[in-house]
């Protein structure tokens, strides 16, 4: 074995450990992703913005459009934003597994962000969590905070996470429902809340 051949296996195993399984029951409500000509045009337009030297800078805005039109970061869409950037993979794992806005395996078609920092926690984020969960009928049981913090509903609609201060603790507690704020959301408001969103 030569030691480029080692190399890439070392690196395919830093990426399996670090990123999660993205099959879901969530996943049919994304498409899987897919190298399109359009996604290489944004991508180019995204490089373009910084110095050639700088390209690697681009790598928040590539991830933030792959998660946004494929729900999450696979292993594949890690592959090819390294390739866009000229990076080792590696590299965009560091940058994925560091920002916990980015998912690594699908969510549900809503995802329900909850605050569970300290004036939410006072305010009752971890009943707000359990309502939706009994709502959803989700299993938090095996959820780890750091490693797979997502848990999808069995019916792939719903999914949730604790998230940290979403930088409105004077409403607390407060989620987000995918993109949309939602201030002073108190357990008993969640199956409103989430009746809202039965036409999405
Ligand atoms: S503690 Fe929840 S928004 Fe700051």
């Amino acid at each position: 074995m030569n030691s480029r051949t080692e190399e890439n296996q070392a690196q395919r195993s830093v990426l399996e450990q670090n990123v999660a399984s993205p099959v879901t029951p969530g996943a049919p409500f994304f498409p899987p992703f897919e190298v399109t000509p359009e996604l290489e045009k944004e991508a180019a337009r995204r490089i373009a913005q910084y110095p050639a030297e700088e390209r690697r800078s681009a790598v928040l805005p590539l991830l933030h459009d792959v998660q946004h039109k494929f729900g999450f970061i696979s292993p594949e869409s890690i592959d090819w934003v390294a390739q866009q950037l000229g990076i080792e993979p590696i590299k965009v794992v560091e940058v994925v597994t560091f920002y916990p806005g980015f998912r690594q395996k699908a969510p549900g078609k809503l995802h329900v962000r909850v605050c569970r920092t300290l004036s939410c926690a006072m305010g009752g984020s971890q009943e707000l969590m359990d309502k939706l969960c009994e709502i959803t009928n989700i299993d938090r049981s095996e959820a780890d905070g750091h490693k797979d913090p997502i848990s999808v509903s069995p019916c792939g609609k719903f999914s949730v996470e604790f998230a940290e201060c979403l930088a409105s603790c004077g409403t607390a507690p407060v989620c987000l429902v995918n993109d949309d704020f939602h201030e002073d959301i108190s357990a008993n408001k969640a199956a409103a809340l989430l009746d809202s969103y039965k036409n999405a």
